[in-house]
């Protein structure tokens, strides 16, 4: 089994392309909305909720987790994986056998990539745009990965302004939606970007809006496809074979209408 977690219903974006891509599985999905946005909080904030979320998942069942949050990614991977994933450590070991009452001695993560490679590979006006959360521009996987780019193209950033609360309020399309995402997306338009990178999970849910206002010609980006397929590919590496029919199940710290309306609406085959 699967564990998917993100500060809210935007990982179902990512468990979208994994349902497409790994149609066996069996998969459980936490969405911490009690406790979203994640974008503005500080990585301790973060850590500490990813741990919780992350053992409740394995008390479920999950043998992997998904991280599909590209906020979480940045604060706290790696915290993640050195509580939980080297087996050599005997702590973790430990920890990680008495968490799964004996069944595995530990645990496998993956995270969320910013897509920047693809953009700077695609680009045609040599202008890319990455619309991200706060915590996720600073962090520095993001930072990393932009300076390795940063020679061939021009990167824009924008922070994708309520973007997050509009997805959590089921508000996709409509004169509201469009006027906060316009606020971001537009700089990043007027910058000259051709290529608009989706670096938070929720963005994708805005596709449609965002497309009306950028008009043809302009590409988004959203790397949850390169994500499921990591997912495979380590799900083959490790011996996990998933058989059977697809079974998803919701979880979530607060109200879960939006979750379930998102699900049915975007998720379910
Ligand atoms: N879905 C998120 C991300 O990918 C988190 C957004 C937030 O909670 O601010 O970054």
């Amino acid at each position: 089994m699967t564990g998917i977690f993100d500060s809210g219903a935007g990982g179902l974006s990512v468990l979208r392309e994994i349902c497409r891509q790994i149609p066996s599985g069996e998969y459980v999905y936490f969405s911490d909305n009690a406790h979203c946005p994640y974008g503005e909080k500080s990585p301790a904030y973060i850590q500490e909720h990813s741990r919780e979320i992350t053992e409740r998942l394995v008390r479920e069942g999950a043998q992997i987790i998904v991280v599909a949050c590209n906020t979480a990614t940045a604060a706290a991977i790696q915290y993640l994986r050195s509580r939980y994933s080297d087996p050599s450590d005997p702590q973790v070991r430990r920890r990680v056998l008495d968490l799964t009452e004996g069944r595995q001695d530990h645990l496998l993560f993956v995270g969320m990539e910013p897509a920047v490679k693809p953009a700077a590979l695609g680009t045609r006006s040599g202008v890319i745009g990455v619309l991200a959360t706060a915590g996720t521009l600073k962090g520095s996987k993001y930072l990393t990965t932009k300076g390795n780019y940063s020679d061939g193209c021009t990167i824009a950033e924008h922070v994708g302004q309520g973007f997050v609360e509009l997805v959590e309020s089921g508000e996709l399309t409509g004169p509201h939606a469009e006027e906060v995402v316009r606020a971001s997306l537009q700089p990043l338009l007027d910058a000259g970007a051709d290529t608009i990178v989706l670096g938070c999970t929720h963005y994708p849910f805005l596709l449609e809006t965002m497309q009306a206002i950028a008009g043809p010609g302009i590409r988004f980006i959203d790397p949850a496809p390169a994500v499921a397929r990591r997912l495979s590919d380590l799900m083959a590496r490790e011996g996990i074979t998933q058989t059977g029919s697809l079974s998803v199940r919701l979880l979530s710290s607060g109200p879960s209408e939006n979750l379930e309306q998102l699900y049915l609406r975007f998720v379910r085959p």
